[in-house]
């Protein structure tokens, strides 16, 4: 079966506290046409936590095979970009590390084109980026990836709207309550100021929580440091 119960004690036992909606985004945003899609027409109702939240996926790791940590390559076959680490660390309401989170990492390459037959921006692919990863958190829930910076890109059929560099993550816990689909952006783009899916989140703490932080002093590469909630009022806001 892909999915069971997993009724697990700690979990029945947490009280969530609802989200804050000035943290999340909501309902149509003006100017970012698929959220007409994306949000429900009639008015939400809040329930308890029942087996869809307290269950998850069964044997993600073996379903799902772990790849490409390293996406930026070496040598002759080295990713065109600037080089950075991204440390990131997935936690839950209380802070405390999600242990064994699988966590996919998707980004577009230096130019801003991503390896997608949906991607009609006119920019040069490059042969040495793919541009995603599937990563396990370590017991203090960590992982670390090593890639090139994503450049910005014009959004189609908009009147010139272009995302910053930004970074995809989905967060995969052991139960649905653990689940996160975001997005990370980069510290000091003025691209950020305009971009309707960051701007969606009208709270500017919960803004700035999506935003990494950088790590002077890394050598070789720029480091970055981010960190995910996945779920409780401090949660990192749901951008897909
Ligand atoms: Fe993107």
């Amino acid at each position: 079966m892909w999915f069971t119960v997993q009724r697990m004690e700690e979990e029945s036992r947490i009280r969530i506290e609802p989200r804050d909606p000035a943290t999340q985004p909501q309902g149509v945003v003006q100017g970012y046409a698929q959220t007409t899609q994306r949000w429900p027409a009639q008015p939400l109702h809040r329930r308890s936590l029942g087996v869809s939240e307290l269950s998850g996926p069964r044997e993600l790791q073996r379903r799902l095979a772990r790849a490409r940590g390293e996406l930026a390559g070496d040598g002759e076959k080295r990713a065109i970009g600037q080089l950075i680490h991204l440390r990131t660390t997935v936690v839950d309401e209380d802070g405390a590390p999600v242990a064994g989170a699988m966590v996919e990492i998707w980004h577009c390459n230096a130019a801003g084109k991503y390896i997608h037959p949906n991607d009609r921006h006119d920019a040069p692919a490059d042969p040495n980026f793919y541009g995603a990863a599937r990563l396990i958190a370590d017991e203090r829930g960590r992982i670390e990836l090593r890639t090139i910076k994503p450049g910005a890109y014009p959004v189609p059929d908009t009147d010139g709207w272009w995302r910053p560099p930004h970074i995809h993550f989905s967060v995969w816990g052991r139960v649905w309550l653990s689940r996160l689909v975001t997005q990370m952006f980069f510290p000091g783009e003025p691209l950020n100021e305009t971009d309707h899916i960051l701007n969606a989140v009208r709270d500017p703490q919960a803004r700035s929580a999506c935003i990494a932080r950088f790590l002077p002093g890394g050598g070789s590469a720029l480091v970055f440091e981010h960190q995910l909630v996945v779920r409780g009022r401090r949660a990192s806001p749901a951008l897909p």
